[in-house]
């Protein structure tokens, strides 16, 4: 075989030895372990555990109840009641241990998350209530005239 045809041949057998020489390395020890018929071995035994140790970050409305009683009775009796506290608020996870206070945001921003009105075709008929932004009170924060955790509520 010609010279300059042997001598990429070499480079590529080169650079499979050497992968297969790094993989030795590399490749966790139990990678695998259940054989070729679990997942075709791509399976790497200590990445469950890894996922179970991961810190859960939204508590749930239920784990407010303990501290926050009036406001969780107010948001389930209201039109917001199918809106996670945690929506609004943010995730929970180590509070009130270390994270004090929750955020407590007040910008247009966060109610425009579920009641922009979109202009599409479909959006008019679209179950969730919108407003337009430009046009509804713009110069003020919502939370001026509704309240976030009853929004039928009227505010002075
Ligand atoms: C073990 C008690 C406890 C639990 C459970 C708890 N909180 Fe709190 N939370 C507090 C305390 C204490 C503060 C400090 C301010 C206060 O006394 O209102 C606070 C403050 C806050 C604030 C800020 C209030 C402000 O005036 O700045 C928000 C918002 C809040 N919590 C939301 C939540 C939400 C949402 C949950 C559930 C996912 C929750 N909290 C669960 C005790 C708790
Ligand atoms: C739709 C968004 C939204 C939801 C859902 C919501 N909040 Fe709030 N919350 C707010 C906003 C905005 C404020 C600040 C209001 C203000 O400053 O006028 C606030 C204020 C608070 C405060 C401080 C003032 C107060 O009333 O004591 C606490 C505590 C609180 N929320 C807890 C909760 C808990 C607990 C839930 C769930 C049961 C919840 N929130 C659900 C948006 C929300
Ligand atoms: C995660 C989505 C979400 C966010 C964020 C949110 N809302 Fe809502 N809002 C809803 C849902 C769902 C309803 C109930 C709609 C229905 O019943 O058809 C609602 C209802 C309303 C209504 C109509 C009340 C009624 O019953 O007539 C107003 C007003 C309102 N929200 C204002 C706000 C304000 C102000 C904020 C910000 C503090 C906010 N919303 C944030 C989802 C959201
Ligand atoms: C200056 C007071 C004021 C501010 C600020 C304000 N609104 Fe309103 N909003 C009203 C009034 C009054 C109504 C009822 C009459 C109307 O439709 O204009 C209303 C109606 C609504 C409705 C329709 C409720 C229904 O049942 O059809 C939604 C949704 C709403 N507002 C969301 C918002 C959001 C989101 C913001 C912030 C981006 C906001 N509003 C800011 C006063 C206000």
């Amino acid at each position: 075989m010609k010279w300059h045809v042997l001598r990429p041949l070499w480079v590529a057998i080169g650079l499979v030895g050497l992968i297969l020489v790094a993989r030795q390395f590399l490749v966790p020890d139990d990678f695998g372990v259940h054989g070729r018929n679990f997942t075709y071995g791509y399976y790497r035994l200590s990445n469950v555990q890894e996922w179970k140790d991961f810190p859960v970050k939204f508590q749930g409305r239920e784990s407010c109840a303990e501290c926050h009683e009036e406001n969780l009775a107010k948001v389930n009796a209201s039109s917001h009641a199918p809106v996670e506290c945690e929506n609004c608020h943010g995730p929970s996870v180590n509070h009130p241990d270390d994270v004090e206070l929750l955020p407590l945001n007040t910008t247009r921003e966060l109610c425009l998350r579920c009641h922009a009105f979109l202009d599409y075709p479909n959006s008019a008929r679209a179950s969730l209530v919108s407003i337009e932004d430009r046009r509804h009170k713009r110069r003020y924060e919502c939370v001026k005239c509704h309240n976030p955790h009853d929004p039928k509520e009227e505010v002075e």
